[in-house]
């Protein structure tokens, strides 16, 4: 049978209820709810519904993990068997599942593209577009799956949060902080809106105006997915960094980012990257570290994401886990088999980057400068977004300091210190590279201000 969702548009059920439970995973999927994966979970008891099994399908494999793959095939398994009655738009789904089941996000994506061209209404395939794209590090893709719905679901808030994070992330900031705005006149909580918002302080490097704007939305934080929730912490956090507020991020840490679920992904790499940020500033990690590498090691065998076993491998070596030499061989293994559509990711960047930053975490910055020279041409690649693969050119410039190569240091960090002209750790690494490159007098000019 034929029914209709809230956006008008036909699925393939045997009642009602279950479209009905599909447009609240929809919304919950669009507002970053808790409560997502339960929707789309009680919408496949009904066995005559394609459009189900695709999007738990896909709701699975957003999870990352071998876990969540293994899963995601098994429910690919019952949209195929169930897709002589779906309709195209439930069909293309379905093609959409099968490739990102097959790992090649890529075809995912286009699949999804096009889905949208036909179907301006269906802001569900625009988000998990969205979300591909990002994956891939296509910034132009980021912001066209929501373009396409922008004029047939302008009433939906969550349609500008969605146009707000392309638009940054395509660096048109003023696009970005507008359609930000827009969504949270329409809706408060807009967590994707408030986030692009975040994201857009940070690039312009107005980390005040981020700071006070994400402590005025928090209180709307409740019932938020723990990748939102704790990534729009995260966020705060890279604020008060630029703002000296050292004891303040270190206690959001322990309160609000590690801990509300150490076994998501999106969790931990918020984890690992906030504790990388806050150690290099001179924050005592205590056993931190220990207790990331503790749930993180698990991950160890997962070549799920590049973007992800960078960061894992950076934590296992740097709480002198054993497994990160063995992880490091099966990401060198991974990188051999790599599949075409991803070799420039596993070989270009992982196979060279993870043992580079293996040797920064054990202290010896020098051969892990020598690696992470190579990868950034490709660094976009691996997905994520501008902000969280800083952390990468972090770990470069960290590299380098340590590596005493200052002229490449003082380059970037001067490019740094163009939009953070206050911030501290700028301020005290360019005093030193100064002062290392015989220039006193310029050096001098770094500490005169600093707190
Ligand atoms: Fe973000």
């Amino acid at each position: 049978m034929i029914y209709k969702n809230s956006r008008g548009m036909e699925v393939t059920a045997s009642c009602q209820s279950t479209v009905d439970l599909l447009d609240q995973f929809s919304d919950g999927l669009l507002g970053f709810s808790d409560q997502t994966s339960s929707y789309v979970e009680a919408a496949t008891a009904d066995d005559s519904c394609p459009l189900a099994q695709a999007l738990i399908c896909m709701d699975w494999l957003s999870a990352e993990t071998p876990v969540g793959n293994a899963a995601a095939k098994v429910h690919l398994g019952k949209a195929l068997a169930l897709q002589e009655n779906a309709t195209p738009r439930e069909k293309q789904m379905i093609v959409a599942s099968q490739h990102w089941a097959a790992g090649n996000l890529r075809k995912a994506a286009v699949t999804l593209d096009e889905l949208l061209t036909h179907h301006p209404d269906d802001i569900t395939s625009a988000k998990i577009c969205q979300v591909l794209y990002f994956n891939l590090g296509d910034a132009p893709g980021i912001l066209r799956a929501p373009m396409k719905v922008a004029e047939r679901c302008a009433d939906i808030p969550y349609t500008h949060g969605m146009l707000a994070f392309g638009f940054e992330e395509c660096n048109l900031l003023d696009e970005a902080e507008s359609s930000a705005l827009k969504a949270i006149e329409m809706k408060r909580k807009e967590p994707w809106a408030q986030h692009a918002y975040a994201h857009v302080c940070e690039a312009r490097g107005a980390y005040e105006q981020g700071a006070a704007f994400m402590e005025d939305m928090s209180d709307t934080w409740s019932g938020l997915s723990s990748f939102m929730y704790t990534h729009n912490w995260w966020h705060m956090c890279l604020s008060y960094i630029d703002m000296d507020r050292l004891d303040d991020a270190l206690s959001i840490f322990d309160q609000h980012i590690w801990g509300i679920d150490k076994s998501c992904v999106q969790d931990q790499i918020n984890a690992i990257s906030l504790l990388y940020r806050l150690e290099r500033v001179g924050v005592n990690p205590g056993d931190r570290w220990s207790d990331i590498a503790n749930s993180v090691v698990e991950r160890a065998y997962d070549q799920v994401s590049v973007f992800l076993d960078l960061q894992f491998i950076y934590a296992l070596a740097r709480a002198d886990h054993p497994e990160a030499d063995k992880m490091l061989d099966r990401i060198r293994m991974r990188a051999e088999q790599a599949a075409p559509h991803e070799r420039i990711i596993w070989q270009k960047v992982a196979q060279i980057a993870a043992p580079g930053l293996v040797e920064l975490a054990r202290g010896k910055p020098h051969t892990a400068s020598e690696a992470m020279t190579l990868i950034f041409p490709y660094l976009s690649q691996i997905g994520g977004s501008i902000a969280q693969r800083d952390l990468m050119h972090l770990f470069y410039l960290d590299a380098l300091m340590g590596a005493r190569k200052f002229i490449r240091a003082h380059e970037i960090l001067e490019k740094r210190r163009s939009n953070r002209p206050s911030v501290n750790w700028i301020r005290h690494s360019l005093n030193k590279v100064y002062n290392a490159l015989d220039l006193p007098q310029v050096a001098k000019g770094y500490v005169s201000t600093i707190d």
